[in-house]
């Protein structure tokens, strides 16, 4: 395909897997997942048919976020690998037709990077005006009533200097000031620095988030108490989405087209409201792709997935390509949230993943229905929710190892060795066991993206809404019809016309018979002959 014919893109139908490098493999037995692990495995990657690899932050860091604090952006992290690892793996995916994607993280740093380092040395050290510094309030106390991610104020006091500096997450991440143009010059040469060493793309942290207020006015309080309703009762009115924020992606955005194959920009677009999702691709010129939060948080149910579809695909501006997941390292794995456990509803959910059209992004582990691990408290890791909670409990329960095999370590690192997180003990939620076997979620997953693959690559489908009533969703998406029956009673199929394809090992039903509770069914309209089963 020629990828500028058309204005077709390579993500368009693709699947990205994302990947969270320490919970991967341990080559070098210290209990982190590694580069050298990810290299190791990607002919699992390729065998399972994904498109593209987003990497969780690669980059040196304190670690406080685990690598969301960056201290150099031009680096990786030692106890992740290496730059040459980092070369050969964006070289090794690149043979096996996979591209390789970042996590970079514009609006904060580690207040261990040494801008900051420099910037708390004094009101007129060099790099001062990379981050927020703002007077006490006229009445004394913080600037604004804004609040981290821990549920604190989102301003700390420097006494030696007699400001304070603004965080939206933790005090160790130093919000930057993007109204500084320095700050601006900086990441333009970050962004192409990756670009150059071959890096398709970036997942682009908290990209809602980069403006805030000039005036640092007040948040009022939340609408709703919903997840994406703001933070600890606030609506995030002043201390995020604001306007000058496009300008940033429209900058980036010719960066990213000036290079062949032309960059990726999939933004952390933390929003409740479709239309300022829609806002972030701009007019085709900022974000060409942008997380879907409403889509992640909606109810399983026919009726609430396909209006966040369809509402979705209605705000969207023309061309622009819609983005579909449903698990990550922040919101935890869909298998738990949207399924409980049940493998029928996990099939029924990564059928619709895979047959929407547009981009779907894949969690590690999704492919074998992997569920949340509980992780005590003495074992967890994650900094965030240990302080206080913005979060749904420990963020942990989403970000620990895959389980290769069913050995103790799980395959992940040597026997003896602790994991940074616990792997849990779910026996068949392994990729070996699922593996020997064809009936396995594994299978059906990489069926369906071959299916995907076949069927929806390099465009942007068409998608028609059949009917989302009594608990049964059906569409069409490009040339396939899906069927899925997200409730606990038999549902009528909308006049099956073709071959049904059913994705269960059960029968299929007689033509003209309801689809089971749970079930789904695929119908194919390639030509008059299709029979592939699984
Ligand atoms: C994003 C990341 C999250 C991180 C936060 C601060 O939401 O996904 O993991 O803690 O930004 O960088
Ligand atoms: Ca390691």
């Amino acid at each position: 395909m020629d990828e500028n014919d058309g204005g077709q893109r390579w993500w368009h139908g693709a699947v990205l897997y994302q990947l969270y490098v320490r919970s991967w493999l341990d080559t070098n037995g210290d209990g982190y997942g590694d580069l050298p692990g990810i290299i190791e495995r990607l002919d699992y990657l390729s065998w399972l048919g994904v498109d593209g690899i987003w990497l969780s932050p690669t980059m040196p860091s304190p670690d406080q976020d685990w690598g969301y604090d960056v201290s150099d952006y031009l680096g990786v992290h030692p106890e992740l690998g290496t730059l040459a690892d980092l070369d050969r793996l964006i070289a090794d995916a690149g043979a096996r037709g996979m591209r390789v994607l970042l996590d970079l993280v514009p609006n904060h740093t580690s207040t261990a990077h040494p801008w900051f380092v420099d910037a708390v040395t004094g009101r007129d050290a060099e790099f001062r005006d990379y981050y927020v510094w703002a007077d006490p309030a006229p009445g004394g106390g913080p600037p604004s009533n804004w609040l981290d991610a821990t549920g604190q104020s989102a301003w700390t006091w420097h006494e030696p200097t007699g400001q304070y500096y603004l965080h939206l997450f933790l005090d160790s991440q130093a919000d930057l000031n993007w109204r500084e143009p320095a700050v601006h010059r900086e990441f333009d040469e970050i962004v192409r620095f990756w670009f150059d060493r071959g890096v398709a793309g970036f997942r682009i942290d908290v990209a809602h988030g980069l403006y805030k207020d000039a005036e640092l006015r007040d948040n009022p309080p939340a609408a709703t108490t919903d997840p994406l309703g703001g933070r600890f009762g606030q609506e995030q009115t002043y201390s995020a989405n604001r306007p000058e924020t496009h300008g940033v992606f429209r900058d980036w955005r010719k960066i990213a087209e000036s290079y062949q194959p032309p960059r990726l920009l999939l933004g952390e677009t933390w929003v409740r409201d479709l239309a300022t999702l829609a806002g972030y691709y701009g007019h085709d010129d900022e974000l060409q792709l942008a997380f879907n939060f409403p889509f992640v948080f909606s109810r399983f149910t026919a009726q609430d997935l396909s209006g966040v579809v369809g509402a979705t695909l209605a705000r969207l501006p023309a061309g622009a390509c819609p983005v579909w997941t449903s698990s990550n390292h922040d919101v935890g794995r869909f298998p738990t949230r949207w399924c409980g456990g049940d493998e029928r509803k996990v099939r029924l959910a990564l059928l619709v993943l895979a047959t929407l059209p547009g981009t779907t992004v894949l969690y590690y582990g999704d492919e074998i229905g992997m569920t949340d691990v509980r992780v005590p408290v003495e074992l967890r890791r994650d900094h965030m929710s240990r302080q206080g909670t913005g979060w749904d409990g420990s963020r942990d329960r989403g970000r620990t190892p895959i389980r290769w095999d069913a050995s103790p370590s799980a395959g992940f690192t040597a026997d003896g060795v602790t994991p940074w997180l616990p792997v849990g003990d779910a026996a068949d939620q392994n990729v070996a066991s699922q593996r020997d076997d064809p009936a396995s979620v594994l299978w059906f997953c990489r069926s369906l993206l071959a299916l995907r693959h076949a069927e929806l690559r390099g465009a942007i489908a068409p998608y028609e809404l059949l009917t989302a009533d009594g608990g049964l969703w059906a569409y069409r998406a490009g040339g396939l019809t899906v069927a899925a029956n997200l409730s606990d009673q038999p549902a009528a199929l909308p006049g099956p016309s073709g071959e049904i394809l059913l994705s269960t090992a059960a029968e299929p039903p007689a033509p003209g018979e309801p689809l089971g509770p749970w079930q789904r069914s695929e119908e194919r309209r390639v030509g008059k002959e299709c029979r592939s089963r699984w």
